[in-house]
Parts: C-alpha cells; structure tokens; sequence
C-alpha cells in the first residue's frame, strides 16, 4: 500500500514534469474514467455510464466507496454495477480525492430526455420522493440523497429497476440504499418507473 503510493507520488513527479498542463487535468491513474463516462464526464449510453459532471462531490465519494467496498455492483444480474465495481478497486482515498477535484472541473450540462413516458402521472409519483431528493429534484446532501435532475434518463431507469428487483441496495451496510429500495416500491412496476423518469426530465436544479 505504501510502497504504491510512494511509486504513484514519484510517477507524479516525473510525469508532471513531462506534462504539468495535462496532469492538472487528468490524474494520470484515473484517465480511464473518460472511456466509459464520456469525455467531460457527460454520459455514454452505448455502454451505459452515467453523467458524472455535475455530480455531488459527497455522493461521488460514497458510490466509488461503496463499488470499492463490495457494497454496489456485486449481485450477478447487475450488468452496469459489475462493469464499473472493478474501476473503483485499486483507488485509494487520495485518488478518489484527486478524482472528485477533477470531476468538479467539468461543465455541468443536463443530459437530454430520450424516453417517453406520462409526466402528468410521474408528477404524482414524484410527490414522495421530493420528501429527500427535493421538489426540483435537486438533491439533498443530509438526506443522503443525491440530484436526479439533469442525470441520464437511461440510467435513472435501470437504478429504480434494480432497486425494485433488489439487484442494487440489498447489501446489508448498505444503508442509503436500502431506503430507496423501500421508497421505489411506491411506483409499483415499470410503467410507474418509465412516468417518473419522465416528470423528473422535466425539472432543472
Ligand atoms: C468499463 C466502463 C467504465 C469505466 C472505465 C468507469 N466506469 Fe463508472 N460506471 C460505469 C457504468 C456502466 C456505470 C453504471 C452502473 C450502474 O448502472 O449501476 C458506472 C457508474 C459509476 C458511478 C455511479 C454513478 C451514480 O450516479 O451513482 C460513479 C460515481 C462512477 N461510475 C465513477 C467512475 C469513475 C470515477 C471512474 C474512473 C475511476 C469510472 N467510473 C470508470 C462504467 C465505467
Ligand atoms: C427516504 C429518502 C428517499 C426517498 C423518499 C426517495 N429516495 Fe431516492 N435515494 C435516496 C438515497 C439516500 C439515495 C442514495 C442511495 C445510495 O447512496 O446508493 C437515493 C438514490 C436514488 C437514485 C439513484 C441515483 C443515482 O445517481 O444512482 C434514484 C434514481 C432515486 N433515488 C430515485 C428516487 C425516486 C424516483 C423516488 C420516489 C419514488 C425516490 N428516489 C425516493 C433517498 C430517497
């Protein structure tokens, strides 16, 4: 572990001496983020990972912790969670710092709607989840609760699946989840999901 971070401190050295400008920008250990999450972190549909601009540096840190603890991304029909718990293995607490600096330097910019769905119904639904998540779905950081405005809409589906399927928060430390999984049974199934998803497109933070 240490002698880790003393050869990562050095490749920093020597790397940030080569090339100051782009090591500011990029941590060096943490570039692969980009090839899933999209360049600035704005989303990649094609293999499902997430906006990560604009994300809350409180809650960043809890997801990269919780993948990294085996907490999120471990049960077997959870295809996206297991394609990223292996990302978060190898960080360490200063490389997730280094992370959620590099993150907050990118644009925030809402991702665009691309399902359809009953907003009119979904506005209803959505009554019990502003209680943390906020009436502009703009989160709530003593609640634990992070923004679901201006996120994917493709991936706001597949959580509140997984969520009702029990395949993301049935981990027994992990707390926060387990509050959703008992708030996402108010939708009742996937029309309820698809009409939520399609309220909260229409709120901005
Ligand atoms: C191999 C592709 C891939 C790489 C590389 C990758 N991710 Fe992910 N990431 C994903 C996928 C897919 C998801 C969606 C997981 C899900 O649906 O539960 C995800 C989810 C996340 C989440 C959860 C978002 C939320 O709203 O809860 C965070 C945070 C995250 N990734 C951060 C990172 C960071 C930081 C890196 C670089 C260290 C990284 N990812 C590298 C594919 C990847
Ligand atoms: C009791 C408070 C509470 C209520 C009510 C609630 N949530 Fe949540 N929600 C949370 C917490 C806490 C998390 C973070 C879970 C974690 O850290 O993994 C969360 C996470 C989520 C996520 C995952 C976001 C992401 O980036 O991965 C979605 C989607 C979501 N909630 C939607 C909803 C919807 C829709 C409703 C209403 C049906 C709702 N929530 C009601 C507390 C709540």
């Amino acid at each position: 572990m240490l002698k880790t971070f003393f050869a990562f401190s050095l490749c920093t050295v020597f790397w940030g001496s080569l090339n100051a400008a782009e090591t500011a920008r990029e941590p060096i250990n943490d570039r692969y983020c980009t090839t899933c999450h999209g360049a600035d972190g704005r989303g990649n549909e094609g293999v499902q990972a997430p906006r990560l601009a604009g994300m809350e540096p409180w809650y960043l840190r809890r997801q990269l912790q919780n993948f990294r603890a085996d907490v999120r991304g471990v049960h077997p029909e959870d295809r996206e969670g297991i394609a990223m718990r292996p990302m978060a293995t190898k960080l360490t607490d200063a490389s997730i710092d280094d992370i959620i600096d590099w993150v907050s330097s990118w644009e925030y910019v809402p991702a665009e709607a691309t399902i359809d769905g009953d907003p009119a119904r979904g506005r209803n639904l959505y009554s019990g989840c502003a209680v943390c998540h906020g009436g502009s779905a703009e989160g709530n950081e003593s609640l634990g609760a992070p923004a679901l405005a201006g996120q994917n809409d493709w991936y706001l589906l597949t959580q509140l699946k997984n969520f009702m399927a029990g395949y993301r928060g049935a981990h027994p430390d992990d707390s926060y989840g387990a509050q959703m999984r008992t708030m996402v049974n108010t939708l009742r199934n996937e029309a309820g999901i698809l009409n939520v998803v399609s309220y909260i497109n229409t709120l901005s933070r």
